[in-house]
C-alpha cells in the first residue's frame, strides 16, 4: 500500500475527530508514527497527560503497560485503544503478578513491612497487588524520590522489575551493594521461604525482582570503551535500563525525555553517543545533522515498539470513526487497586 493516502487518511480522521481524540506516542516509536501524534513524551510525561486529558478517544502509539495505566486513569466515557494489541514488553513480562504477590507474602512473613515500588513497565496485575500493600508505580524519570518515598512507608522495599533501574537509582542515593538483594525467583520464588536466600532478602533494605529489558541489556562496556577510543572527546548518555556496569561508564544517565534534552543543549560541534532504543537516537541524529553528532552506542530496537504502523493507527481511527474500534478494557477490581499505585506516584511526583 502507498504510504501517503494511509498518511493523508490519518491527518483527515484526526480532523474530523478533532477534541475528541487525543493520540500519544512514546519517544521509541517510528517517525511516521511520531509525526502524527498530538504529544509525544517519556513514561512519565505520557501517563499525567494521559491523566488529565479530556478527548473521548485516547490512541497510546507504544506498547500494551502504557495503554493498561492509561485506561487505569481513564474517566467515565474515556476509551484507550492500542494500535496493535500484541505489543508488549518483555521486562514488563519477567514479573508475572502471582509470583510478585507470593514474594511479597514471603517477604512480610519476617515481620517487616515492605512496600513495593514497581517500575510502570509492568502488568495491571502487578500494579494491583502492589495496591494491595500500599505500595506506588515509579518511572524512569522519577525513580529516586519515588525509592525515597518507599523508604519512607515501612520497614524495606520491593522493586519491580528491573534490576538495573533499581541498582542504578539506589547507586545514584547513596546506597551499595550492601543495602539490596537481587532475588532468586527460580522454582516460584520458594527460596524466599526459608534457608539462605530468605536470611538474605530479610537482611536488606532493597529486595530487587531479577527483571531487565532485552533491549537494554544489549548495550556492553565494551562498546562504551570503543566509543571512547573512535571519539576521544565525545559525551556517552545512557538509560537507566541499562546495566550499572555500563552506567558507571557514562557521563549522563536520564529517562527518554532527559536525553532528548541533553542532546539539545549540547553546543554545537559536539559528539554525542546515545545508549538507548534506536528509533530515538536516530531521529536526534536527524534532527541535529550537520550540526552535532549523535551516535548510537549500538543499533538496538524494540520490537515490541515497533509493531505499530501507520496502517495500523489509521485502522484504530477508522474503528474509532465507526464505532467498531476495540478499547484496552482493564478488570474494575485491579484497575481500582493499580489506580492507586499510579495516583500516588503522580500526587508525589506531580
Ligand atoms: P522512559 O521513556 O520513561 O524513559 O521509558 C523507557 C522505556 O523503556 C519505555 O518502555
Ligand atoms: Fe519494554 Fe525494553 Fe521495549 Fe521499553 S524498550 S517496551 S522496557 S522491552
Amino acid at each position: 500500500m502507498n504510504a501517503l493516502p494511509v498518511s493523508r487518511e490519518i491527518i483527515e480522521l484526526k480532523r474530523r475527530l478533532g477534541d475528541d481524540l487525543l493520540i500519544l506516542g512514546h519517544h521509541y516509536q517510528d517517525d511516521r508514527i511520531i509525526r502524527h501524534v498530538h504529544f509525544s513524551g517519556d513514561s512519565l510525561e505520557l501517563a499525567r497527560r494521559a491523566a488529565t486529558s479530556q478527548g473521548r478517544h485516547i490512541v497510546f502509539c507504544g506498547v500494551h503497560f502504557m495503554a493498561e495505566s492509561a485506561a487505569v486513569l481513564a474517566q467515565e466515557g474515556q476509551n484507550v485503544y492500542l494500535p496493535d494489541m500484541s505489543a508488549g514488553c518483555v521486562m514488563a513480562n519477567t514479573a508475572p503478578g502471582p509470583l510478585v504477590d507470593a514474594a511479597l507474602q514471603a517477604l512480610h512473613a519476617h515481620g517487616r513491612k515492605i512496600t513495593p515500588l514497581t517500575y510502570v513497565n509492568s502488568s495491571l496485575a502487578v500494579k494491583a497487588v502492589c495496591g494491595r500493600y500500599d505500595g506506588a508505580v515509579c518511572t524512569s524519570a522519577n525513580a529516586k524520590e519515588m525509592l525515597a518515598w518507599a523508604f519512607k512507608q515501612g520497614d524495606g522495599v520491593l522493586f519491580i522489575p528491573d534490576k538495573n533501574l533499581a541498582q542504578n537509582t539506589a547507586r545514584a542515593m547513596g546506597l551499595g551493594p550492601e543495602d539490596w538483594h537481587i532475588l532468586d525467583m527460580r522454582g516460584g520464588g520458594q527460596a524466599l521461604r526459608e534457608g539462605p536466600e530468605a536470611a538474605r532478602a530479610a537482611g536488606a533494605r532493597l529486595c530487587i525482582w531479577p527483571g531487565c529489558c532485552a533491549i537494554h541489556a544489549r548495550f556492553k562496556p565494551a562498546q562504551v570503551w570503543e566509543a571512547r577510543r573512535a571519539h576521544p572527546d565525545c559525551t556517552v548518555l545512557v538509560h537507566p535500563e541499562c546495566s550499572p556496569e555500563v552506567v558507571a561508564l557514562a557521563d549522563f544517565i536520564g529517562s527518554t525525555s532527559a536525553m532528548i534534552k541533553a542532546v539539545d543543549a549540547a553546543p554545537d560541534g559536539a559528539t554525542l553517543i546515545v545508549g538507548t532504543e534506536w528509533h530515538l537516537v536516530n531521529r536526534l541524529a536527524q534532527r541535529h545533522a550537520g550540526r552535532k553528532i549523535v551516535l548510537p552506542l549500538f543499533e538496538s530496537i524494540c520490537s515490541d515498539m515497533s509493531k505499530t504502523t501507520e496502517d495500523k493507527l489509521l485502522h484504530t481511527l477508522r474503528g474509532i470513526a465507526d464505532g467498531s474500534a476495540a478499547p484496552v478494557l482493564v478488570d474494575r477490581a485491579e484497575a481500582a487497586l493499580a489506580r492507586n499505585t499510579l495516583q500516588t506516584m503522580l500526587a508525589v511526583c506531580p
